[in-house]
């Protein structure tokens, strides 16, 4: 967040469209208030939507909105934002909205058009933009999902292609944005003691944990066909391992970047059915909008291999469910096990080292030594952690820096388009050959036959919880 909206190629105008909707509601305007606050918003914002509003009710729903986020207004802070705001109704399949769009930011030269709509309206919303005239020097912003399998976000892509240069499109996953994810890479090569061990010289095995104590709730028309594999393994989750896997790019521009990513993803084996464990909380088929006798899963455990130099032999395993009994997101590092010591207590075996990297909610590193103490007979684990909090307070929310990022032509933070088909590559033979739903009670770590996936490399460990 170091540049500011003034910088060359900052946007003129941000045009929300879908700004009435749900994720306005719960994320968008939060992150402008926070921009506005921060001196980080430079220009006008339209909304635009189906429904017909005036601009004071966008203005009046932006208050509840932030207030609703548990943020305290600060007067001068709103109401700069609310001057910027103003309001296009009108459905998105009539071109007339477009031209409404095009009158309300006549002269701006560096548009950025944010699609915060149902993925079935991207294509028609580009093509009245395009067809507009209002596609030129412009950035769009794109929410997931980008396909729901490999075939469709090709298909997806080549739409957006007509009317777009890939350099144009800015495909947000939020995880991109969390300071934990960008702390991953840093850590792991900006420190000599710390770079030498990711690799299968040292480690055992990788797990990654994206727990969530929340379910479903009201999100069961979306939820429901798309299932937690779609919805944050094959993106974020995917995103965590590049940072954990990846080589160091050698220049920060975007394009090398990404290459480092898409190189690792290339390495990244095809995920094998044979270990993937589906479940499926107790109470999910009563949720509104999920299909009779549905099949989806709320919680996925699964293996990958990647085939290089550093990672051959070393599993990762990825696990993530909904009313799991804590919400915690980590990577962790299990080190291989020491062999049996020739002095110290008989018989005793010093457990693997394990470094954690904890994303959610809270950023922290915990590392785990064997030590022998003073006040125990026998030797033990110890743990050498700090949270970030403590260190340096915690970094703005992935949607402030990902809009902002957007807003400034900075598009390091968003997906391209080979590393989308590479994650959906890598998740296809799951989503060909799903395999069977196991029940599990809300509130537990899962279903039991998740405990075969890491089978034989200790099995999961217990989630850096807050005590
Ligand atoms: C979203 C998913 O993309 O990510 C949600 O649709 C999930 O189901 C959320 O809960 C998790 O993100 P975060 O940042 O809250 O951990």
């Amino acid at each position: 967040m170091a540049q500011t909206a003034t910088d060359a190629n900052a946007a003129d105008v941000l045009v929300i469209f879908g700004i009435t909707g749900d994720l306005a509601k719960v994320m968008t305007f939060r992150s402008l208030y926070q921009l506005e606050a921060r001196g980080l918003l430079d220009c006008p914002i339209v909304g635009v939507a189906a429904d017909d509003w005036t601009v004071d009710q966008l203005v009046e729903r932006a208050r509840t909105s932030i207030e609703g986020t548990g943020v305290t207004i600060d007067k001068a802070v709103f109401d700069s934002l609310a001057d910027r705001l103003s309001y296009v109704g009108g459905d998105f399949t009539d071109a007339q909205v477009y031209e409404r769009v095009g009158a309300a930011i006549k002269g701006a030269r560096t548009p950025v058009f944010y699609l915060e709509i149902p993925p079935f309206l991207f294509s028609r919303v580009i093509q009245g933009l395009s067809e507009a005239g209002l596609t030129t020097g412009a950035r769009v912003v794109v929410e997931k999902p980008f396909g729901h399998d490999q075939q469709s976000a090709r298909e997806l892509a080549a739409t957006l292609h007509e009317y777009l240069d890939e350099s144009q499109l800015y495909r947000i996953d939020h995880y991109l944005g969390k300071m934990g994810l960008e702390e991953i890479l840093y850590l792991r090569f900006a420190n000599a003691v710390l770079e030498p061990l990711w690799s299968r010289n040292y480690l055992d095995c990788v797990q990654i944990t994206m727990a969530e104590s929340f379910g479903v709730e009201d999100r069961g028309h979306f939820y429901d066909p798309v299932g937690a594999l779609r919805d944050v393994v094959v993106n974020h989750l995917m995103q965590v391992v590049a940072a954990a896997a990846m080589e160091p790019p050698s220049r920060g521009d975007p394009s090398t970047l990404k290459d480092s990513q898409v190189a690792l993803f290339r390495a990244v084996e095809d995920a094998d059915p044979a270990h993937y464990i589906r479940g499926q909380y107790d109470g999910y088929l009563a949720i509104d909008g999920v299909a009779n006798g549905s099949a989806t899963e709320t919680y996925a455990a699964l293996r990958l291999d990647i085939e290089n130099w550093r990672w051959a032999g070393v599993p990762f395993f990825i696990r993530t469910g909904k009313r799991l009994p804590a919400t915690q997101t980590e990577l962790r590092l299990v080190f291989k096990r020491p062999p049996r010591l020739g002095f110290g207590p008989r018989g005793h075996v010093a457990e693997p080292n394990q470094v954690v990297i904890k994303l959610d909610p809270l950023t922290g590193v915990r590392v785990q030594i064997d030590a022998h103490r003073a006040d125990r007979a026998r030797i033990a684990p110890i743990e050498l952690e700090t949270e970030f909090v403590d260190e340096g307070g915690e970094g703005p929310t992935p949607y402030e820096v990902l809009l902002h990022a957007a807003m400034t032509g900075q598009n390091t933070r968003f997906t391209r388009q080979d590393a989308v088909e590479e994650q959906w590559r890598v998740m296809q033979p799951l989503l060909d050959a799903p395999t069977p739903i196991h029940t599990y009670q809300p509130g537990t770590w899962g279903p039991a036959a998740a405990r075969e996936v890491p089978a034989g490399y200790g099995g999961w460990r217990q989630p850096w919880i807050p005590s």
